[in-house]
């Protein structure tokens, strides 16, 4: 007979094996499993078809622009492996796959007579996709400006850079909307403008004054909105369309009500010139109040245009942005510095803070009654490198993925309507300034030899996918 003590241990040790058959909590039945890439960043082949040059050719050909002096020339030659990729992603078990449509492919001068060629890479891609049960996800813009508007308008700088990317966004619509149902407008809105139009480090590198960013973050969240209403006009069939969005995720520092509440303030305020004006029709008079006269010039009718109704919400979702407290201060919140000691991945900027992934989309469905969220990005780079056995042990990225992943199924257990997740990303591909040594993929790629090796996180996340339960 087990004594009290043992019996208990017993009973406890007997609950254990019984969570541990049934294993984490599961997301939703009907929940989508992806991966993430981007033209520029994998397929190469710039030159190739008709493709036009891109604000991003001139860049990384720039002396200095690159940490190791790679360009996407070449990346991953996906343009000509994309049959072999999409086997990769049938291996996971992922049923969607979020790729981005080269402009230049498609209007090499970025408006005018469309190129052909450029378009069947895309049809090709789509039906091979569906022929082996995975869904196109498409985003119309991740950063390849055509250099042709660069020249004449100065890009983004201009509303006519606006009006061409309704075009661009209404022709792709109009052609490939029989099969693709969701569209992306535009990744990262505030990337762009602040990388590539105020610290100069993404394309088309430039450092413009504050008032000149505002201006040009304006002109790319009217962008998205014209985009938003020639997607809908000329689709044929009914298609979904939305932002893919790197929100400014503000966690509570500790859950108080006061300091979700705080929260909740700070991510309407720290995301005024995208996001919400996108969802609320205005800028916050914060917003405007702050930049003064440096405030863009805008007419009612934008902002009627950049808030045209969306279907759902993409977010990149990679680390806390800040901790928030409740503050006695005319804001109602005060953000925490982040201290030296703060852990990172293996980017500097990848801070780790797996709560993002249940706060930001959290804040999304109360502040915006979002009805449908999309997870567009997560993910971390490694050093990836293969061990003695050949195999490439990235435990790092699989810690990552499943504390992230957990937070995220808490969201879902919790109602927030989370649709689904796309991981970035499938494979190691050109990483902007950092090039190509920092390495995002669940396939190790070979750059030299063009091989694609699974690291082990590949395998973590077929078993995710497998369970619908984080493994
Ligand atoms: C971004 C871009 C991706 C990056 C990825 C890793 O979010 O910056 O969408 O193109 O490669 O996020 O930094």
């Amino acid at each position: 007979m087990l004594g009290a003590a043992a019996a208990s241990a017993q009973s406890r040790e007997g609950r254990g094996a019984a969570t541990e058959r049934r294993g984490a909590p599961g997301f939703p039945r009907d929940f989508i499993w992806g991966t993430a890439t981007s033209a520029y960043q994998i397929e190469g082949a710039v030159n190739q078809d008709g493709r036009g040059p891109s604000i991003w050719d001139g860049f990384t050909h720039r002396q200095g622009t690159i940490e190791d002096g790679s360009n996407g020339d070449v990346a991953d030659d996906h343009y000509h492996r994309y049959q072999d990729d999409i086997g990769l992603m049938q291996a996971l078990g992922t049923k969607a796959y979020r790729f981005s449509i080269a402009w230049p492919r498609i209007f090499p001068e970025g408006a005018g007579t469309p190129n052909g060629k450029g378009l069947d890479f895309y049809n090709r891609l789509v039906d091979q996709l569906l022929a082996h049960g995975i869904e196109p996800y498409a985003t119309l813009y991740h950063w390849d400006l055509p250099q042709a508007l660069q020249d004449r308008f100065g890009g983004w700088q201009s509303r006519d850079t606006a009006a061409a990317f309704a075009d661009y966004a209404g022709y792709v619509a109009e052609h490939l909307s029989d099969r693709v149902k969701h569209f992306f407008t535009i990744n990262e809105c505030s990337r762009l403008v602040h990388l590539g139009h105020g610290l100069g480090i993404d394309a088309p590198g430039l450092k413009l004054s504050q008032g000149a960013q505002n201006q040009v973050r304006h002109h790319v969240a009217l962008g998205h909105g014209l985009a938003v209403q020639a997607i809908r006009a000329r689709a044929p069939r009914p298609v979904k369309v939305g932002p893919a969005e790197n929100l400014v995720v503000c966690i509570p520092a500790i859950a108080t009500p006061e300091n979700v509440r705080a929260a909740e303030i700070a991510t309407r305020e720290l995301n005024a010139g995208y996001l919400t004006v996108m969802l609320e029709g205005s800028y916050t008079q914060a917003y405007l109040t702050e930049a003064g006269g440096d405030a863009p010039q805008f007419t009612p009718d934008d902002l009627r245009i950049i808030s045209s109704p969306i279907d759902f919400l993409g977010l990149n979702i990679y680390k806390p942005d800040h901790y928030v407290v409740a503050a006695d201060n005319p804001r109602g919140f005060a953000l925490a510095p982040f201290p030296a000691s703060f852990p990172h991945m293996d980017p500097s900027w990848l801070m780790v803070g797996p709560e993002a992934m249940y706060w930001a989309p959290r804040h999304a469905a109360r502040l915006w009654n979002v009805k449908s969220i999309y997870v567009t990005e997560n993910g971390t780079s490694g050093t990836d490198a293969p061990d003695a056995d050949g195999k490439i042990y990235d435990v790092d990225r699989i810690m990552y993925l499943r504390n992230y992943l957990s937070q995220l199924q808490r969201a879902t257990a919790e109602g927030i309507p989370v649709a689904g997740y796309f991981l970035w990303s499938l494979l190691d591909n050109f990483e902007w300034a950092d090039g190509l040594r920092k390495r995002f993929g669940l396939y190790r790629v070979d750059f030299d030899t063009q091989h694609r090796t699974p690291k082990l996180s590949a395998s973590f996340y077929r078993e995710t996918i497998k369970r619908n339960a984080v493994a």
